[in-house]
């Protein structure tokens, strides 16, 4: 099942903090999702604080609802957007701040809550993208800190080369691990904020449910963003100037891109519009959450001060461009298996022993009528043509592998197993 739909997008407005001694600059419309800002009005699908809604819906008005979607199978984003010190952390629950708020927490808490009604798998993952680089934050030590490569299946999917997924069973365990990989991420004091998150911090949550009829495998991803910040306001020198460096330009490329899926609705419809997802990592990691296969909630954090009153404006804007990109969910159902191709894998795959003896094992009895397999298994055209690529993918898979097996049956040598794409089978029996 597919569900296209706009990225939700909430505005979070932080209340003024004791050190900024300063005014506010923004107002809430009463009983309305719209912020006014200068003479600047936007509206929003929600907005919290600054007497909109209370802090303490968030979770209920704008992750609740994606947490009951990822157990019907779909796959999830929140995603904290929003210049350097304006509650992002606070708001995702990453700092582990005394209080232990914040959205994270509670998404584990409504996650343990429904699998006890079902038959279910949790794993997780948690990474940064620090200076352009992906870290595994649950990597088991130092020295298994290398930076972690993006590979790009032929389905388009965005995989990350040995990240740790681990299984957990309880919420505690799970929170042990959020800890865990939340000290280690790279934070650091600017004038700004002083626990400034360094990085891009991705918490996820995939979930697999089993039941009678089929295996749903979804994700959440919780996205806590490092903040947009200017160097003569941060104080920044040093490593902490070059990680700002590194913050800007890969916001710049998000940025960007929500501007493009967001705007220019009638290059869009031309279909003339390229993405640049491939500019950061973190855009490539973002994929699937802008425009792509996930119900998306975007929660762009402000603060309040007069003396933000740029960057809040800013980040505004920008989540007013969300708001209009379209994502389309797909119900992700376990890939069917194919045994008989992963035999054949096996097969091909020669053992040690098997090298060195070089002795080949008949294991298949010959196909009684290898012309009618052909016929059952080649689909009619317009079958084939309604087929999604994938399905398309795994019935040729399973040709290929049936194909091979015959022809094995048929005498062919283990070593001239490509020659199925070759010679026709009355050749060979012949
Ligand atoms: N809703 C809120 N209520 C109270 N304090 C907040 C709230 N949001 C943020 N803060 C405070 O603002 C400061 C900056 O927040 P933080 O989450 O670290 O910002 P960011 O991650 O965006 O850089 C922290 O001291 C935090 O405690
Ligand atoms: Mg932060």
């Amino acid at each position: 099942m597919k569900s296209t739909e706009p990225v939700r997008v909430a505005v979070n407005i932080r209340p003024l903090l004791t050190s900024e001694g300063c005014t506010d600059c923004i107002t809430v419309t009463p009983d309305e999702p719209q912020v006014h800002i200068g003479s600047h009005t936007f509206t929003y699908d929600l907005v919290f604080g600054n007497n909109g809604l209370p802090f303490s819906e968030i979770y209920h008005r704008c992750v609740a609802p994606l947490v009951e979607d990822l157990f019907k199978g779909y796959n999830a984003t929140i995603l904290a957007y929003g210049q350097t010190a304006s509650g992002k952390s606070y708001t995702m629950g990453t700092n582990c701040g005394a209080d232990g708020g914040g959205i994270i927490p509670k998404v584990m808490e409504d996650v343990f809550t429904r699998v006890e009604a079902v038959k279910s798998q949790i794993r997780i993952s948690f990474l940064e993208i620090y200076n352009e680089e992906i870290y595994d934050l649950l990597a088991a030590s130092k020295p298994s800190r290398a930076p972690i490569r993006i590979r790009e299946t032929n389905s388009g999917e965005i995989t990350l080369q040995g990240v740790t997924e681990v299984q957990v069973k309880t919420k505690e365990e799970m929170s042990s691990y959020l800890a865990r990989g939340s000290s280690t991420r790279a934070t650091g004091i600017t004038n700004m904020n002083i626990q400034s998150s360094r990085s891009h911090a991705i918490f996820t949550i995939s979930v697999k449910i089993t039941t009678a009829e089929e295996t749903l495998c979804a994700k959440i991803r919780l996205v806590d963003l490092a903040g947009s910040e200017r160097a003569n306001r941060t104080g920044a020198d040093g490593i902490r100037l070059k990680e700002g460096r590194h913050i800007n330009s890969s916001l710049l490329a998000l940025g960007n891109v929500i501007k493009i899926l967001g705007g220019n609705e009638r290059n869009k419809k031309k279909g003339v519009c390229h993405i640049p997802y491939r500019v950061s990592k973190l855009t490539r990691l973002l994929q699937d959450s802008l425009g792509g296969n996930s119900k998306t909630v975007m929660i762009a954090c402000v603060s309040p001060a007069i003396t933000d009153v740029e960057e809040t404006l800013s980040t505004l804007r920008y989540a007013n461009y969300a708001r209009n990109i379209k994502n389309k969910a797909v119900v992700q159902k376990q890939k069917p298996s194919t045994p008989c191709f992963d035999a054949m894998v096996k097969e091909l795959t020669p053992s040690n022993s098997d090298a060195k003896n070089k002795t080949v094992v008949q294991k298949h009895t010959p196909s009684s009528d290898y012309d009618a397999m052909v016929k059952e298994l080649t689909p009619s055209p317009s079958k084939s043509e309604s087929l999604p690529v994938y399905d398309k993918m795994c019935m040729i898979r399973r040709m290929c592998s049936k194909l091979f097996l015959s022809l094995r049956s048929h005498g062919l040598p283990k070593q001239l197993g490509l020659m199925i794409f070759l010679p026709p089978p009355h050749h060979l029996q012949s």
